[in-house]
């Protein structure tokens, strides 16, 4: 029986979280420059997004290029860039398709023009669609995030827009980039790395952490629903103990 069967679509997580790793390691197997394993990389995104559509999941982010991505070699940063411009610009009929809507957490701004219109271009277009909310997260870091929400609360706090004493954890995250999508219950990560890289640090305070050893370019939509199937056998407490639950 395939996971894909075996899932309970009732106990579905609404929101998973992705580190797509392992794209280099993968071209160095085969002998190729990391790159290619960049481009085989796109392949596994379009199977994950079309898995995650398929079974229902409302909301997948990608972890696609960190803030700290931006010291590799510039050969490597040109060519992910480039990869990225292409990519949004091919799969945006699949996008269309599928009924998914793109949307980007990060400092976008500091993109290549290129690849921000792009971006803007496509989350446009798929703005009505309802389906799937497909995140990228690019020259994005958990750390950047909260300082940026940080500095803008200071600024709202400074001009009196809120009160210090109103600051929670409810307010504290109408600032973060990620303000309109519920926090991940699951977050995978590809390649056998077992941290969190400076991604979603304040979402995943709760969330149920998955690890397998495939390389991103060999992940398909099925490792995708053992890792929610996986979850779906977990006991959740927020704290609590497990009679409390019941
Ligand atoms: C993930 O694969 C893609 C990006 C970080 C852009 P890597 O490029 O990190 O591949 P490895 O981890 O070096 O194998
Ligand atoms: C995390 O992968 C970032 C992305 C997948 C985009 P890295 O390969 O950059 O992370 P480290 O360096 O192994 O922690
Ligand atoms: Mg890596």
């Amino acid at each position: 029986m395939s996971f894909r069967e075996k899932l309970n679509l009732d106990k579905l997580p609404k929101h998973v979280a992705i580190i797509m790793d392992g794209n280099g390691r993968w071209a160095k197997e085969k002998g190729k420059m990391r790159v290619f394993g960049h481009k085989n990389g796109v392949l596994a995104v379009r199977d994950a997004v079309e898995g995650a559509a398929e079974v229902g999941i409302e909301n997948l982010t990608l972890y696609a290029f960190s803030t700290e991505n931006w010291n590799r070699p510039k050969l490597e940063v040109t060519a992910l860039m480039e990869l990225l411009v292409s990519t949004i610009n091919k799969e945006t009929k699949t996008l269309m398709d599928n009924n998914v809507r793109l949307n980007a957490i990060g400092d976008l701004r500091s993109l290549p023009t290129r690849c921000y219109k792009e971006l803007q271009e496509a989350m446009a277009k798929t703005a009505s669609n309802t389906r799937l909310t497909l995140t990228l997260a690019l020259s994005y870091s958990s750390r950047w995030e909260i300082l940026n929400a940080t500095k803008l609360i200071a600024a709202d706090t400074a001009s009196g827009k809120i009160n210090a004493e109103d600051i929670n954890e409810k307010l504290f995250e109408s600032y973060l980039s990620t303000h309109n999508l519920p926090d991940p219950e699951l977050m995978v990560r590809t390649s056998g790395e077992h941290r969190i890289s400076n991604y979603l640090l304040w979402q995943l305070a709760y969330a149920e952490l998955y690890f397998t050893p495939k390389l991103w370019p060999d992940f398909r939509r099925e490792d995708l629903f053992e890792a929610i199937y996986n979850y779906q056998q977990r006991e959740r407490r927020f704290g609590l103990t497990s009679e409390q639950l019941t």
